[in-house]
């Protein structure tokens, strides 16, 4: 049983209550994704499975088998930073960095839902295309919580890449 992580397979563990954000920390040894609540609330240790945001405290490692996970570490190319992990430094879009990983794969977790057109309980029209004004975005990445208080800078940096993205 394997799954890919960030482009390489690794071997899923035998124990079947590992979960994928511990699989990732600790057998992997990919500290980015953050263990903040481990009960699915604070949105620190969001990665993206098959391009869609998840909370990787409530998944099993098992659940993921033959699927394909990106953590933050898994976004930049080579020392090219992922032009969202730039936006978060041109913004200061963090102070400690502790939720910075999640902030940011939850963001581009949340682009794809408004590229298809998910609505979220801010949007007026359920039917419309998605325009990620700020107050959609505040909704949409309120599952993201900053303990520094960052967010301004955040929806700031989300707004500015993703609305390019929205536009191609
Ligand atoms: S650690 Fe997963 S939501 Fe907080
Ligand atoms: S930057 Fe410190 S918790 Fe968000």
């Amino acid at each position: 049983m394997s799954i890919d992580v960030n482009g390489s397979l690794a071997e899923l563990p035998t124990d079947a209550r590992v979960s994928l954000l511990d699989f990732l920390r600790d057998h992997l040894q990919l500290y980015g994704s953050k263990k903040g609540c481990d009960q699915g609330a604070c949105g620190a240790c969001t990665v993206l499975v098959d391009g869609e945001r998840i909370l990787s405290c409530l998944a099993l490692a098992v659940q993921c088998e033959g699927r394909k996970i990106t953590t933050v570490e898994g976004l930049a190319d080579g020392n090219a930073l992922h032009a969202l992990q730039q936006a978060f430094i041109d913004h200061d879009g963090f102070q400690c960095g502790y939720c910075t990983p999640g902030q940011i794969c939850s963001a581009i977790g949340m682009a794809k839902e408004a590229k298809r057109g998910v609505p979220s309980y801010m949007s007026a029209d359920l039917a419309a295309d998605v325009t990620l004004t700020r107050e959609e975005l505040q909704e949409r990445m309120s599952g993201n919580l900053c303990r520094c208080g960052a967010h301004n800078g955040i929806i700031d940096a989300i707004r500015e890449t993703m609305a390019a993205e929205m536009a191609e």
